[in-house]
């Protein structure tokens, strides 16, 4: 079994996720998170939520998953977000050329390549069909576009789209979310949901899905003003997979901290280096494997033509990479994105809208500056273009603004409605102004963490999986960390014995009681019950065994995961043991000194 096979196998068999569906047959791209996995999603948004809204003082938002056309025209999505899509001649199933490209070629990154290059490197590599295997050299490769559609309302009167990304529905109410943030910048807004892709080759599980979840922060900032708190994350240390080392022969990771990426020109935006940090040092707290986890920048042709720099959180899933330092080792996906987009989303929706997408920044003092402005005289124009005026006069105005120059002669000509007109400058009452000004209008520059969900649960996964032997049977575990764990810990009563159970239905009551999450588990025999709750990654179990009852003070034992280690430990301290432990704020090791360790074997119980 590879290693997708395996992940998928045991996420299927315990609840983690699984194809929907499926007594319909199912259709590919689709999931259902079951018991283990929604869970685990569930603490991972938490962590996200709070590391990235809480901590760092943003806010949350929740926008519609459709939006009617006119916002994807503006985003540039309808004419943009398109796949490369070939066609097999012969069984008649769609496939995507680049990663045909990628699977058949060591090219990496493939999308970044125009499509004729595709077209020939499909007859070079004299590339198959998956399904069939019948040749497809000379078949064209079509710009497939990935949004779904919908009608909205009866009669359809009104296109819509399904989301293809969470931030549009932060950028199209910016102009409310200013006033919120009082006007002032820089303010971060973000958003947990789901986006909606119609994937022509869903691959790897959730990996590639066509419903998935994503995290995204959109990090609004006054281009010439605002710096990151890179102090925070100066010492953070980063690996970096730079476009220049991706491109060399033999090229490879450069190790810098976040502040010598910066200083070194590596990473040329600060705010995107202040993630870059941030991220790093939440993917660690949340058990991303750092030995299989690199930043990679995006190459020139991959890059979205607005976004300035943009690199990619990679994280190596196959568990195959023996060199950790070679960048060409392993299976590596892409977890998240950030990018540095300037004005572009705000600037497309301020010129498609009818809001305001700027915000009026005041100076520390007002400035006193010289205008050019135009003054019409409408007792002149009135009577000379009748229902025009008012238009030829705005033309005016907004050509003394943008060009003073083009007052100099005797007329001026302004272009109104595709026809030039032409007036005396005298008329059009042109000067230039002293003002005192307050301040003025930002188009503010969006830089843009995005993080995938699903992938993160999935990389969690791969990362924690693991295999050893105890008590002579081979054992499978997830070492997840106990912040993501879907279950802070099992109770186990040894059963056919009704006060061991009542102690076990009590100590399950307290340990809920103080917002813990617990499996109360009484089928099979205690060595089973400890090997399912491995399995779903539960840090801790805790058995009650006959001898809870039998001595004074009420005792139960408690099992560490990972080290199989037990000990026995007093009923009334058991809150604040596990809860301490759960926390972060102590080891197993604390417990082992504090408590008497158990060597007795219960597993056979
Ligand atoms: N707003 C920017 C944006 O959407 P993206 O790189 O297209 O950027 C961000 O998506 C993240 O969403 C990716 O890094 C990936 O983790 C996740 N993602 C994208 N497409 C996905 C898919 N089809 N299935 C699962 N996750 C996906």
């Amino acid at each position: 079994m590879s290693d997708a096979q395996t992940i998928t196998e045991l996420a299927k068999r315990r609840g983690f996720f699984f194809r929907a569906n499926e007594s319909y047959g199912g259709v590919a791209g689709f999931y259902t998170f079951g018991p283990e996995g929604a869970a685990l999603k569930r603490n991972v948004e938490s962590a996200w939520r709070d590391r990235f809204t809480v901590r760092e003082g943003n806010d949350e938002i929740e926008a519609p998953t459709i939006a009617p056309e006119p916002v994807f025209e503006a985003s540039g999505h309808l004419d943009g977000f398109d796949d490369m899509l070939v066609e097999c001649g012969e069984c008649g199933e769609s496939h995507r050329a680049d990663h045909l490209i990628e699977d058949a070629s060591d090219i990496e990154e493939a999308e970044s390549l125009p499509v004729p290059k595709v077209e020939t490197l499909v007859a070079e590599y004299e590339v198959a069909c998956p399904t069939c295997g019948a040749p497809l050299a000379g078949r064209s490769i079509e710009e497939f576009n990935l949004m779904f559609e919908t009608g909205i309302g009866p009669g359809s009167g009104q296109r819509g789209y399904l989301r293809p990304e969470t931030a549009q529905g932060i950028f199209v109410e910016f102009p409310r979310l200013k006033q919120y943030a009082r006007n002032k910048l820089p303010f971060g807004i973000t958003q947990i949901g789901r986006a909606y892709r119609n994937e022509i080759s869903p691959r790897k599980g959730i990996v590639r899905t066509r419903e998935f979840t994503q995290a995204e922060l959109e990090q609004f900032v006054d281009p010439d003003d605002d710096d990151p708190p890179l102090s925070r994350v100066a010492d953070v240390s980063l690996r970096l997979y730079p476009a220049t080392e991706q491109e060399a022969e033999g090229g490879g990771y450069v190790e810098a901290t976040v502040s010598e990426a910066v200083d070194d020109g590596i990473v040329t935006s600060e705010w995107v280096a202040y993630y870059l940090g941030v991220a790093r040092e939440w993917y660690d707290r949340i058990g991303v494997d750092m030995d299989r986890f690199r930043f990679r920048q995006h190459l020139p042709g991959e890059r979205a033509h607005y976004a300035a720099d943009c690199w990619d959180a990679e994280s190596e899933v196959s568990g195959a990479a023996e060199n950790p330092e070679d960048p060409t080792d392993g299976d590596w996906i892409e977890i998240a994105g950030f990018a540095s987009r300037g004005d572009y989303d705000l600037s497309k929706h301020a010129t498609h809208g009818d809001d305001d997408f700027t915000v009026f920044t005041q100076y520390d003092e007002p400035r006193t500056v010289e205008r050019a402005v135009a003054d019409p005289d409408m007792s002149v124009l009135g009577p000379e273009f009748g229902g025009r005026a008012d238009d030829i006069a705005d033309a005016l105005r907004d050509l003394a603004g943008r060009d003073p120059g083009a007052f100099g002669g005797e007329t001026v000509t302004v272009g109104v409605d595709g026809d030039d007109v032409t007036v005396d400058t005298e008329v059009a009452g042109f000067r230039i102004e002293t003002q005192t000004e307050a301040g003025e209008h930002v188009m503010p520059y969006v830089i843009e963490p995005s993080f995938g969900v699903d992938r993160t649960v999935y990389t969690l996964i791969a990362h924690a999986f693991g295999r050893d032997e105890v008590d002579g049977e081979e054992r499978t575990y997830l070492s997840l960390s106990a912040e993501v764990a879907p279950t802070d810990v099992a109770v186990f009563p040894l059963v056919g014995d009704a006060a061991l159970e009542t102690l076990a239905d009590e100590v399950v009551a307290d340990l809920r009681a103080a917002g813990l999450s617990v499996a109360h588990d009484d089928s099979g025999n205690i060595g089973r019950r400890y090997r399912r709750q491995d399995e779903v990654g539960t840090p801790l179990s805790v058995t009650v065994d006959h001898e809870s009852v039998e001595t004074e003070p009420t005792t139960v034992t408690v099992r560490d995961r990972d080290t199989t280690a037990q000990v026995r430990v007093p009923v009334d301290d058991l809150v604040t043991a596990l809860g301490t432990l759960l926390e972060g704020e102590g080891s197993f090791d604390r417990l082992l000194a504090n408590y008497d360790r158990v060597d007795t074997d219960v597993t056979r119980s």
